[in-house]
Order: C-alpha cells, then sequence, then structure tokens
C-alpha cells in the first residue's frame, strides 16, 4: 500500500548505490547504479535522488561504495581517501541538513574504528550506512502515526513538494499520517501544490499517492489560497530541510508563502521530519544557507522555453518558515510544540 521503492539503497553485491532516477518520474521508473564519486555527487545536485532523508541515505551509501574500491593499504590513506571523497559529496547541495549529518556519522564511525584493518572499517563502514537506512525506514511509521493523532477522519491536508515514499523509504514525512490514515479509512481529500519549477509535488507526490490509491488532486502553487478560503483545508503538512534551534524551518521554496496563508485562515501548519533534519549548530532560519539554483529551471523546465532566452531570472530552491507560523513539529520521537527553542532542546 505504501510507496515501495526504496530511492536509494545497495544492490545485492553491496558494491553499488542503486538510485530511482527521480527527474524521470512519473514517466519512467529507471534506476541508476553507480559507484564514481563524481556520478553520485551528479545524481545529488541535479536532483535524481533529493528529498533531505533520501538525500542523506544516498550520500552514506555512496560514500561507502566509492571508498570500498580504495586499494590503500594504511588506515591514514585509507582515511585521507575516505575524507577527499566525503568533503566533495558535501559541497553537492548545501541545504539539507541530512547530508551532513550522514557524512558526519560516517566520519565517527571511521573514527571509532581506526585502530582496526583497512578491511575491517570497510565492513563497520558498510553497517553504519545500512543503519542510517534502517532508521529512516522505522521514523516514517512512527512519524505517521504522531501526525494522525492530530488528525480526523474526512479532513482536507494540503501538501507542498514531496515528502513521501520517494524522499524517504517508506512512509515518508509529511505523507506518513496520510498513508497511516489511509490503512485506517481515514478517508483524507488530499491537495498537493504541484511545486514550480522541478514539481515534485505533481509529478512525484501526485504519483505515489495517486499509485497508493489515496484521493490526491494537483492544483497549481498559487492556488493554495483560493482552496483554504473554500474551506477546503483543515490542516497543511509538509517535510523540512533543516530545522534550526529556534524552530525555524527550511524547506522547498514556496512553503513560507503557504505557511502565512495558513496562519491568515487560521489553518494549523505542521512540519514533518526526522530528528536528524534538526540542526541545533544552526541557531536561527537566518543560518541557513539556501541553494541557488540554475534559472533554466524556471524558463526553459520540462524541454520548453517559457520565458524570452536571456531574461534575468532568480532561483533560490528553499525557503524559510519562521517559527511563528509552524503550529507544531513532529518528529519520530514525538509532537514538539511552541516554545521552540526549549522544547527541541529537550528532544535532545
Ligand atoms: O529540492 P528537493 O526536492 O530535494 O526538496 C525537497 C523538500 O523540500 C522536501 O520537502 C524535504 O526535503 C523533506 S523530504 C522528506
Amino acid at each position: 500500500m505504501v510507496m515501495t521503492v526504496i530511492p536509494a539503497r545497495l544492490n545485492d553485491k553491496k558494491d553499488k548505490l542503486i538510485l530511482i532516477d527521480q527527474t524521470l518520474l512519473p514517466e519512467q521508473e529507471k534506476f541508476l547504479e553507480l559507484d564514481l564519486v563524481e556520478d553520485i555527487f551528479e545524481a545529488i545536485k541535479k536532483l535524481r535522488v533529493r528529498g533531505a532523508p533520501a538525500i542523506g541515505v544516498a550520500a552514506a551509501f555512496g560514500l561507502y561504495v566509492c571508498i570500498l574500491k580504495s586499494e590503500a593499504t594504511t588506515v591514514g590513506a585509507f582515511k585521507r581517501e575516505f575524507e577527499e571523497k566525503r568533503d566533495y559529496l558535501a559541497t553537492s547541495r548545501p541545504t539539507a541538513v541530512n547530508l551532513f549529518w550522514a557524512l558526519d556519522r560516517m566520519t565517527n564511525r571511521l573514527n571509532k574504528e581506526e585502530n582496526k584493518t583497512v578491511e575491517e572499517i570497510k565492513a563497520a563502514l558498510l553497517d553504519e550506512s545500512e543503519k542510517i537506512l534502517a532508521e529512516d525506514q522505522e521514523m516514517g511509521k512512527a512519524i505517521g502515526e504522531y501526525g494522525l493523532s492530530l488528525l480526523k477522519p474526512g479532513m482536507g491536508l494540503l501538501t507542498h513538494c514531496n515528502a513521501g515514499g520517494i524522499a524517504t523509504s517508506g512512509y515518508g514525512t509529511a505523507l506518513a499520517p496520510m498513508y497511516v490514515g489511509y490503512e485506517k479509512n481515514y478517508n483524507f481529500k488530499i491537495f498537493a501544490d504541484e511545486t514550480r519549477p522541478l514539481l515534485q509535488g505533481a509529478r512525484l507526490t501526485a504519483y505515489e499517492l495517486f499509485k497508493a490509491g489515496l484521493d490526491v488532486t494537483v492544483i497549481c502553487d498559487n492556488m493554495a489560497s483560493i482552496v483554504m478560503k473554500e474551506g477546503k483545508i483543515d490542516a497543511v503538512l509538509v517535510g523540512c530541510d533543516r530545522i534550526a534551534a529556534n524552530g525555524d524551518t527550511a524547506n522547498k521554496i514556496g512553503t513560507s508563502g503557504v505557511a502565512i496563508l495558513a496562519k491568515e485562515y487560521g489553518i494549523p501548519m505542521y512540519i514533518l521530519g526526522p530528528t536528524s533534519t534538526i540542526d541545533m549548530n544552526t541557531l536561527t532560519g537566518d543560518d541557513i544557507e539556501i541553494e541557488l539554483r540554475d534559472g533554466e529551471e524556471i524558463i526553459n523546465g520540462f524541454g520548453k522555453r517559457t520565458a524570452p532566452e536571456g531574461v534575468k531570472t532568480y532561483n533560490p530552491a528553499f525557503d524559510v518558515t519562521a517559527a511563528q507560523y509552524i503550529t507544531a513539529i513532529i518528529t519520530e520521537k514525538g509532537i514538539v510544540w511552541p516554545p521552540y527553542k526549549d522544547n527541541l532542546k529537550k528532544l535532545f
């Protein structure tokens, strides 16, 4: 029932990273087999794998398959190679903290095993990356149950971008309560913002919810206000790329506008994400680096030029929703209510 495709995993021999190429969905379900650091970097940068938790899993497995080929005979030389590849992967995308979180976990594991042989360290890195995937698979169900406790059968739900099974490895985050609710006959009416410019809402959220049999309606981003005004939305559920220590949250561009609208219409705005997306070292949203992407994505999307060639563009991929617009943050460890500065700290 729930999305069964794991967006980032290892092949059976455990020497290649397998990704479903999300840039080709929903038309084509094509799987990529990668083991070169340049290809893994490219896949993350070009959003072949995307969504904060899936980026973390891809980075961990990606780093593992690259370093598995190392011919280093001393731990020192192996560590240098590892760090070079890790630092390169860390420059693929700046906003989702899960990328850095996963690379840090791999680094900490290596440091912990440093007195072992190169082969033993490789085995430990495999174990760590598999743990990251397993934890990711588990967190979605818990987020789904906590999220569902705030919802009622028959509700209208709005989501933005894609924070579903294709962005994690199971139930997703924002979509998790929808899947868990579906299993319990909640009959939600789900609205998916199409999410310009890369259409993660239309291509991915609609794809996975529709395929799983849920009631989903695609709207253009600029229709969120009217569906709220018409009383079709009872709650907004979105994912997150980085939650700062004060609760300010970076998510796909357009999320902050939806949050401001929701406040105006008196609709609760929930952020759903794993604790790995909370970055207590980032104090406020102002400290979050926002990825700027190629303007061609706006004016020449999906092979169709829709604005004059050479016109100026501005293409930030994320925005920050200020904590004051967020009703609650739902994690696998429980629901966090304001004041976020105190309550996020308690979570750790
Ligand atoms: O640019 P993307 O597609 O990687 O952006 C994804 C989002 O903004 C998601 O909402 C977020 O990563 C959460 S995915 C569980």
